[in-house]
This record gives structure tokens, C-alpha cells and sequence, in this order.
């Protein structure tokens, strides 16, 4: 066989033409939040503003529960500090409960659009949350 191994991938070839592609390294896993479907707060259909362009990458403990900010006002980025409960504000978003199932390093969305609530999707790099302001300076 005359295959040449340029990833993991390889295809069995005729003998003078080799097949060969190369792969992209694979995406890494997003998380998901087991508390998801314990909270009514994650069936909120309107998100927050745009805290930041990009994720904050946060080490979480295992087991132990946090409260992601969805309005975006927290000045604890990117968690809650209970800036949604001030009346004056009239903020409509909860924050979200969450934990993770291993302690490590996590990316936090921070621009509060995410589907994957409250893990980075990847969404902040959709062209309108490029261009939006941000509550953060
Ligand atoms: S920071 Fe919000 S999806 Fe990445």
C-alpha cells in the first residue's frame, strides 16, 4: 500500500494513486448543564444583552452549582450578582443554575446568546455580535 498518513484518517489506495485527506482536528465537546432541565429559568426565550464578544474561560468545581448571568448586567462576569433583581433596572432575564460533572477549565459564554446555555456554542462569532456594543468597556 502506498497511503501516506497525514492524520489518522487514511483510505486504502490503488497502487500509484494514493487517496489521502486530511482531517481537521476534532472540535472539542461542548458541555452541557445537568441542571438544565431541574430550573424553569433555562426555558427563557429572550437572552440578555452583549456582555462581551467572546467566552470567559472560568474553572468550575464539580458538583458545586453556580448562576450564569443571562441579562448581561453582572458586574461578577460571568456570574450572577444579582444586578436583575434591582427593580429600577426592569430586567426581565433570570440567571441560569447550572453545574458541571468535572472540575476543570470551562469557556462561559459572555456575550449571552448562546443555545447552549451558559457555555460558549460558538455563537459570538456570528457578524451582528461582532458589530454590537457592549455593555462591557
Ligand atoms: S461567548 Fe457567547 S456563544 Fe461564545
Amino acid at each position: 500500500m502506498l497511503c501516506r498518513i497525514i492524520s489518522s484518517r487514511t483510505t486504502s489506495c490503488s497502487a500509484y494513486k494514493c487517496a489521502t485527506f486530511a482531517t481537521k482536528a476534532s472540535k472539542p465537546e461542548i458541555p452541557k448543564n445537568p441542571l438544565a432541565s431541574v430550573y424553569s429559568a433555562n426555558n427563557q426565550t429572550t437572552n440578555g444583552t452583549v456582555y462581551d464578544r467572546k467566552p470567559f474561560k472560568l474553572t468550575l468545581q464539580a458538583g458545586k452549582t453556580y448562576s450564569w448571568c443571562l441579562c448581561g448586567k453582572s458586574k461578577s462576569q460571568p456570574l450572577c450578582d444579582g444586578t436583575h433583581k434591582d427593580i429600577y433596572l426592569k430586567i426581565s432575564q433570570k440567571p441560569i443554575r447550572f453545574t458541571v460533572e468535572e472540575t476543570k477549565e470551562y469557556w462561559l459564554c459572555n456575550c449571552k446568546q448562546t443555545k447552549n446555555r451558559p457555555f460558549c456554542d460558538g455563537t459570538h462569532k456570528q457578524k451582528q455580535i461582532q458589530e454590537s456594543t457592549t455593555v462591557r468597556v
